[in-house]
This record gives C-alpha cells, sequence and structure tokens, in this order.
C-alpha cells in the first residue's frame, strides 16, 4: 500500500511536536499500540530533525511524515531522512515541486480558491485545509469542494473525537489531522498510557463511521 492508501484507510494523522528526543520512540511505540499507523512530526522544534530520522529508523513499518515543512530547506532534509510524506501549513511552490521530483506526497494547506487553483496547476489534488476549525469547519470545506469536484481535503485544526466524525462523514475529506491524541503536556508527563487510549479511542471513532 502506497502512504496515501494507507492515510485514506486509516482517517487519521496525529500532528506530533518532539520536544525532547528521548520521547520519540516510547511515543511512537504508544501511538503505534493505539493502532496509528501514520505519523506527521512537525518542524516546531529544535530536534524535529533528529526525531524525524529516530521515527523513520525504529518504526520502519509507520508512515512517517514531516509536518510544518516552511521552507525548501527542511523539506530538502526531511526528503533525504527518507520521510513518506510532507505537510505545510500553507502551500508552497518550491516544497510542492521538490516533493513532487521525490514522488513524496505533499499536503499543502489552502483554504482559498486561489490556493486550490495554485495546488491543482502543480498537479495536486489533495490539499490540507487549516486551522480547519477556524476557518469554517466542514461549513467551508463543502462550499471549496463544490467548484473543485476533483480536489480530497485533509482537514487540521481544532480536530478532536467531539468534531472527527462530523469532518470525516463528508467523501471529500480524505482524513483528519490534529494533536489531540499527542498533546505536549501528555507526552511532556512521560503518559504514554493516555495516549494510547486517546488513539484508540479514536481509531474506535474512525472505524464506527
Ligand atoms: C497542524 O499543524 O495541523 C495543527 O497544528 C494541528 O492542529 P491542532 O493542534 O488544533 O490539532
Amino acid at each position: 500500500m502506497n502512504v496515501i492508501e494507507i492515510i485514506k484507510e486509516k482517517k487519521l494523522v496525529p500532528v506530533i511536536k518532539i520536544d525532547e528526543l528521548e520521547t520519540t520512540v516510547p511515543l511512537l511505540r504508544a501511538l503505534q499500540k493505539g493502532g496509528i499507523k501514520v505519523a506527521e512530526i512537525t518542524y516546531r522544534t529544535a530536534c524535529a530533525q533528529e526525531a524525524i530520522k529516530t521515527a523513520i529508523e525504529n518504526f520502519p513499518i509507520m508512515a512517517i511524515g514531516a509536518g510544518t515543512v516552511v521552507n525548501d530547506k527542511q523539506a530538502e532534509q526531511a526528503l533525504r531522512l527518507g520521510v513518506k510524506f510532507v505537510v505545510s501549513p500553507g502551500f508552497d511552490e518550491k516544497i510542492a515541486l521538490r516533493c513532487k521530483d521525490n514522488l513524496v506526497p505533499y499536503f499543502g494547506g489552502c483554504v482559498t480558491p486561489t490556493e486550490i487553483m495554485r495546488a491543482m496547476d502543480l498537479g495536486f489534488d489533495i490539499v490540507k485545509f487549516f486551522p480547519a476549525q477556524a476557518m469554517g469547519g466542514l461549513k467551508t470545506i463543502k462550499s471549496l469542494a463544490a467548484p473543485f469536484p476533483s480536489v480530497k481535503f485533509m482537514p487540521t485544526g481544532g480536530i478532536n473525537l467531539d468534531n472527527l466524525k462530523e469532518y470525516l462523514s463528508f467523501e471529500k475529506v480524505i482524513a483528519c489531522g490534529g494533536s489531540w491524541m499527542v498533546k505536549s503536556e501528555l507526552i511532556k508527563n512521560r503518559d504514554y498510557e493516555k495516549i494510547t487510549k486517546l488513539c484508540e479511542e479514536a481509531v474506535r471513532e474512525v472505524e464506527n463511521i
């Protein structure tokens, strides 16, 4: 299965911020135990690059991607490490083309028709929709989907167990991203059991849809 198929099937992309490198392995183990197959590790901390490397080395069967990739240099580094996908909060043309050249899926953030048209023009038909809740949630996604029937969305931002089902019930939403299962506080407190529990809950919710 390629990574897009895995994301479409599993429908959950935890958005992870790793502050302390040593939490990478136990955290990913907790996610795996909770039934999660995909993990987006964000470039928001000093150890992000090392955390991605550690995750890829230790969890070859998980689809590890780089998130919050905001420039071409980060994209280049992440691709060199072997990430399976790249995510940006906005849509960046240089990053998009680099990913395309490397045959690695890129989910760039788009919240306007103009941004979607730019993504489509470069050959992308799945976009991140961020920050989902603040940008009007599913109502906005439905409005954007109408003129672009070939485009699919991966919303993130403000998604949690309470609204997950609502987003995933729309067929143009391929998966939801979010940090609700992997809150910084839980990682800081090494509360891996709770993380596994939150993942299990989310996986169950997806299975019920
Ligand atoms: C992202 O980059 O996708 C978001 O920060 C995730 O948003 P959340 O923290 O509200 O889930």
